[in-house]
């Protein structure tokens, strides 16, 4: 089974054509929206994954239309549909369909769409031997808490990496990194964790929370403040998190070498203990 779409509670093919012309997500990049990894059948955190899209909704004035329990229902009849047991579902809510103009018109639907694709693992032999990154600008709008359909700063920026042999993009604004493309970024020096904190300027990640979770259980000191471009380059050991990108190790950033150039103990350990978590609740 390649994967099927769900717009508004209806099933339709992945190449139907289905986005109406005015729709202001289409037109106007004017939405929110959410990827939710499935594992074993069981779509991971997916609680707090829609969570997240009502907040994301709101920051926005976005009124979702339907409760938590129903978009959960829907992430399960997708992955029912389909009998895919490693997959990816993607969701978006845009505003609705209306006359393009900017200001809200009043009185439409917000219009949600969702996909559900096979995912194939990440590739083991950069998870045991760590990726590459390079350091890019951060230019992006200064809205970035929120995880709305507007991707082009971070589209360019992952661009860059790609073309630069590269996993991921770390980028940095005002001195400081932020993010990466589409993960947050931690780094680990003289046994210190430090990934930057949840202002405008990044995406709450749910893998970031989880990963922060565990590096306390396992007392580690933890610093939720950002580090310059200087000291991500000095550190010890880097990763990144993310929904798809799970714990990545980086071990080379702007083809120099960060720590000895291997994969780190403290990333090995936090990583085992997500990979062990899905375990526990996907694969049971
Ligand atoms: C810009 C950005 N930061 C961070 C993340 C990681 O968030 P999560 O762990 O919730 O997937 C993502 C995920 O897509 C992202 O796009």
């Amino acid at each position: 089974m390649e994967g099927i779409g769900l717009v508004d509670g209806k099933f339709v093919e992945l190449d139907e054509y289905v986005v109406p012309i005015e729709d202001r997500g289409h037109q106007l990049g004017d939405g929110v929206y959410e990827a939710v990894l499935v594992y074993g059948g069981k779509p991971f955190l997916v609680v707090e994954h829609m969570e997240r899209i009502f907040k994301s909704a709101s920051m926005i004035k976005i009124d979702i239309p339907y409760t938590l329990e129903e978009l959960v229902k829907f992430h399960l009849q997708l992955v029912e549909k389909t009998g895919l047991k490693e997959a990816l579902i993607y969701s978006q809510f845009t505003r609705g369909i209306a006359p393009r103009k900017h200001a809200f018109p009043q009185g439409i639907k917000p219009r949600l769409s969702m996909t559900i694709r096979p995912w194939t693992k990440l590739d083991p032999y950069l998870k045991a031997n760590g990726a590459k990154a390079i350091l890019v600008p951060d230019e992006r709008w200064l809205k970035c808490n929120i995880k709305s359909l507007n991707l082009l700063g971070n589209v360019l920026a992952k661009q860059t990496a790609h073309e630069n042999g590269c996993f991921e993009a770390i980028m940095y604004r005002d001195g400081f990194i932020t993010e990466g493309a589409n993960s947050n970024v931690f780094v680990i020096k003289d046994n210190v964790i430090h990934t930057a904190p949840t202002d405008n300027k990044i995406l709450a990640g749910i893998t970031r929370s989880t990963i922060l979770k565990f590096a306390r259980e396992f007392n580690y000191v933890v610093k939720e403040e950002a580090v310059t471009p200087d000291f991500i380059l000095n550190a010890d050991e880097v990763f990144l998190t993310g929904t798809t990108t799970e714990v990545m190790p980086v071990v080379s950033i702007n083809n120099q070498k960060i720590g000895d150039g291997k994969v780190g103990p403290i990333t090995r350990k936090l990583h085992d203990a997500y990979m062990n978590k899905i375990q526990r609740e996907c694969y049971v």
